[in-house]
């Protein structure tokens, strides 16, 4: 199998993007901790990976809190040995959908620190036991709120932007380690996040399909797709890169 024998921790693994990749990896063969501020959706996933023969286990973590990282990190090495893949998932996109003069200080502050400062706490303690160990493999996900302008939240553009920074700048100084460091960016998913995003206004929906060209929001399984090719060795090569799975939305 593709993944066998690899050690993954994917952030934010109870819900969506995470909870998807989470099964695909485990269903190729890696053990998945399997990580999320709530314990009770993260132990649902490892339910599902383990009744189809997969290799999991629950750990809940609160990617703003270094202390919690550390542990979620440290206990990964020492119950499997080492850490393959860590896998930056978590994120929230702000509550209030309003231009930047509007935009709220809690928006600013809870966005920043769960998908910007919990990408960097995440990154710095991986990178130190990859470095130990002499390889690893890092994916971000951001976003395509990344890449492109994307009105009306800003600290999530704003966070997004980062991880794609932290990406790249990352990936310049662990080339030669044999560390590898790439981002995701999904456009529209159907998730928990993007029903949040369609209930702030009830034309959302069309709105958003009209931007874009597949006419059709994406699938967690197809984000989860990007990632098991950037986690496997068949991507051996690739580092400081942004995958974008947006069924062609970033063209307009
Ligand atoms: N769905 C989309 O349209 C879309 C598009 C682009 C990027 N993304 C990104 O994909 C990632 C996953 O989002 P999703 O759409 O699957 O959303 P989701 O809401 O379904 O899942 C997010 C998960 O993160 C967990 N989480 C939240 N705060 C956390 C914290 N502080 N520590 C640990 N876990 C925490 C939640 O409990 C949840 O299980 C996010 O980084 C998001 O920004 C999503």
């Amino acid at each position: 199998m593709e993944l066998e024998n690899k050690v993954v921790i994917i952030t934010g693994a109870g819900s969506g993007i995470g909870a998807a990749t989470a099964v695909l990896l485990g269903a190729q063969g890696a053990t998945i901790m399997v990580s999320d501020i709530d314990l009770k959706k993260a132990q649902k996933v490892v339910d599902s990976i383990k009744a189809k023969g997969g290799n999991a286990l629950a750990i809940q973590a609160n990617v703003t809190e270094f202390e919690e990282v550390e542990s979620l990190i440290s206990r990964t090495v020492k119950e499997q040995g080492k850490l393959d893949v860590m896998v930056n998932n978590a994120g929230i996109g702000g509550r209030h959908q309003k231009k930047t003069a509007e935009h709220t200080h809690d928006d600013w502050h809870n966005v920043i620190a769960v998908n910007q400062t919990g990408v960097f706490y995440c990154m710095k303690v991986a990178l130190q036991q990859m470095m130990k160990q002499g390889h690893g493999n890092i994916i971000n996900v951001a976003s395509l709120a990344g890449l492109k302008p994307s009105g009306y939240n800003l600290s999530y553009s704003a966070s997004k932007y980062a991880v794609v920074g932290m990406t790249k700048s990352a990936a310049l100084e662990y080339g030669s380690k044999n560390i590898r460091i790439n981002a995701v960016c999904p456009g529209y998913t159907d998730s928990a996040l993007l029903d949040r995003l369609l209930s702030s206004r009830p034309d959302m929906g069309d709105t958003l399909k009209r931007l874009i060209p597949m006419d059709r929001f994406g699938e967690a399984t197809e984000i989860a797709e990007a990632i098991a090719w950037l986690a496997s060795d068949n991507s051996k090569y690739v580092t400081g890169q942004t995958i974008t799975i947006d069924g062609g939305t970033s063209l307009q």
